[in-house]
């Protein structure tokens, strides 16, 4: 698959086989994903890698419960209220591994570093059959005291992308997008 394929092809999976991602396979990722330009090549990124099913399972408990009592505007709507309550949802799909790609502060680029980090992971995931889904729902319980804790991270660090992946039954297919707004100066 090329880089075009590769772009078009990618797509959030949110459903996965039993069969898990082995180590070789998640460090070739983590090797993409350090591919990415940071600024003054700082490279300010770590990745704590989760394949523990009841650390999983704790993680997305945890963050439901934060969410619903937090209540961020954008996840307001009674569909995702609905899903947030649902004691049988996972918030990770039952994916066998999710990598969490933390900044290590301060620095004033570190998440936007942490983020194409994160695309190149997500690309390089779908080069070979991998499927990937950036989860912000955990995002905030993570960044929490009890989440940093539980993902080990050294003081300082701050999680930005929680990507699960693994192998989809099906791969999912194309999410339409709206045309873009382009302003052309000159
Ligand atoms: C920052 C960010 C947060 C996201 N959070 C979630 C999430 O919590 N749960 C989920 O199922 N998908 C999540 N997604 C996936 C998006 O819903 C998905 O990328 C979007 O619907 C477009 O679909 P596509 O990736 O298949 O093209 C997230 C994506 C991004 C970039």
């Amino acid at each position: 698959m090329d880089l075009t394929q590769a772009i078009y092809r990618r797509r959030a999976v949110r459903e996965f086989t039993e069969k898990p991602v082995d180590e070789k396979t998640i460090r070739r990722l983590i090797d993409a994903a350090v591919q990415a330009p940071s600024a003054i090549n700082r490279q300010p990124w770590s990745f704590c890698v989760v394949r523990d099913k009841a650390v999983l399972s704790k993680i997305s408990e945890n963050a439901k419960t934060h969410l619903l009592e937090t209540a961020p505007p954008d996840l307001e709507s009674p569909h995702i209220q609905d899903m947030l309550r649902d004691k049988s949802f996972d918030i990770f799909y039952g994916a066998p591994a999710l990598i969490v790609i933390a900044a290590e502060g301060p620095s004033e680029w570190a998440v936007e570093d942490c983020t194409l980090a994160a695309q190149n992971l997500m690309l390089a995931a779908c080069n070979i059959g991998v499927g990937s889904c950036w989860i912000g729902l955990a995002q905030s319980w993570l960044r929490s005291e009890d989440g940093v804790k539980t993902l080990e991270l050294p003081e300082g660090h701050v999680p930005v992308a929680p990507i699960i992946i693994g192998y989809p039954p099906v791969w999912p297919p194309e999410v339409p997008r709206q045309s873009p707004d382009i302003r052309w100066i000159g």
